[in-house]
């Protein structure tokens, strides 16, 4: 599908295999921005974080931190703000839970609580001090990182798929060397509510970035393609950080300091397999609820005959 884009790339402006040595550096880190208040979900986050919500039975965060273990992730950074203490618990080891389930021989669900973290992955926390938006999240990590690529995950959109979203990112990032932010298409006023790429169909769900801009008008959205919440950088990214000046809403955006680093190196978007549920609506997170609990092995079949026999009924 060609994107309805402004200036597009001459023909000759392929896809290039970037050979720097940082670029192709194995992808080990991954930052969560969650500093966020989620006034969206009042009064549910006024004192716990929103990415602590469950789906089903497993909080926001956690399916992001397994899909960048997934991918091969094993150093997770949250930059986090205040109210956030119980992401960190999470992520924790819990002694005397475990202590009880131990004793109580309800092995299953010990080896659930055992199994938050991986063996193997690390967590680090830092805080964000003042919430100046998505871009000064992510530089506020830059020393954690150094000279490597790194991800970065908002654990608002849930990506549900056989094999994760960011795994797939990080196959064309390690074939091309390029940092990688994911797409979609967007239909329809919604477009206006999410960074939109501009650039040139190369291949198989792949496209030549050209041109990326932050919460456009409608009338002004240079495609109908919209940013996902998943990135891949090269280290580059941190100068363009660093020289970011208030953009859309008055925060340092993430997406600007992309726009600078498309017209320094090739970056490249990327069209994932696999549903997003936009997990920051109230809507979103009771679709992905829905869905994925008709999954779920333990409810699935009684949320299928509840929804079937009961809610449909009602709904006629
Ligand atoms: C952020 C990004 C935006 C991206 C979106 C995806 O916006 O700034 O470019 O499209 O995440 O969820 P937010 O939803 O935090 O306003």
């Amino acid at each position: 599908r060609d994107l309805h884009s402004f200036p597009t790339r001459r023909s000759s402006d392929l896809l290039q295999v970037m050979t720097s040595s940082t670029n192709h550096k194995i992808l080990r880190k991954a930052i969560f921005p969650v500093a966020g208040l989620g006034s969206r979900f009042l009064p549910a986050t006024k004192a716990s974080p929103k990415e602590m919500m469950p789906v089903v039975d497993k909080p926001l965060i956690q399916y992001a931190v397994e899909e960048a273990v997934s991918a091969g992730i094993t150093e997770m950074i949250f930059v986090t703000g205040r109210a956030k203490r119980a992401i960190a618990d999470h992520f924790d080891k819990a002694y005397e839970l475990e202590h009880q389930l131990e004793k109580s021989g309800k092995r299953e669900l010990l080896e659930i609580a055992q199994g938050v973290v991986p063996k193997g992955v690390s967590c680090t926390y830092i805080r964000q001090t003042e919430a100046l938006g998505l871009g000064h999240a992510v530089l506020t990590a830059a020393h954690l990182i150094g000279d490597e690529p790194f991800a970065v995950l908002l654990a608002d959109d849930l990506i549900h798929c056989e094999v994760s979203a960011l795994k797939q990112m990080a196959e064309q990032h390690n074939f091309y060397g390029s940092s990688v932010v994911a797409v979609q298409q967007v239909s329809g006023a919604a477009i206006s509510a999410y960074g939109v790429i501009s650039g040139v169909q190369q291949g198989d769900r792949l496209y030549l970035l050209d041109g990326i801009v932050e919460k456009p008008k409608v009338k002004d959205a240079p495609s109908d393609m919209g940013v996902t919440g998943r990135y891949i950088f090269s280290p580059q990214i941190f100068e363009h950080l660093r020289a970011l000046k208030p953009g859309a809403g008055g925060e340092y955006q993430l997406t600007d300091a992309i726009q600078m680093l498309l017209m320094q190196e090739q970056v490249i978007a990327y069209e994932f397999h696999g549903t997003r549920y936009d997990c920051g609506s109230k809507l979103g997170l009771l679709r992905a609820n829905i869905e994925l609990g008709l999954e779920h092995p333990e409810i699935g079949n009684e949320l299928r005959v509840f929804l079937k026999n009961e809610l449909f009924q009602k709904l006629q």
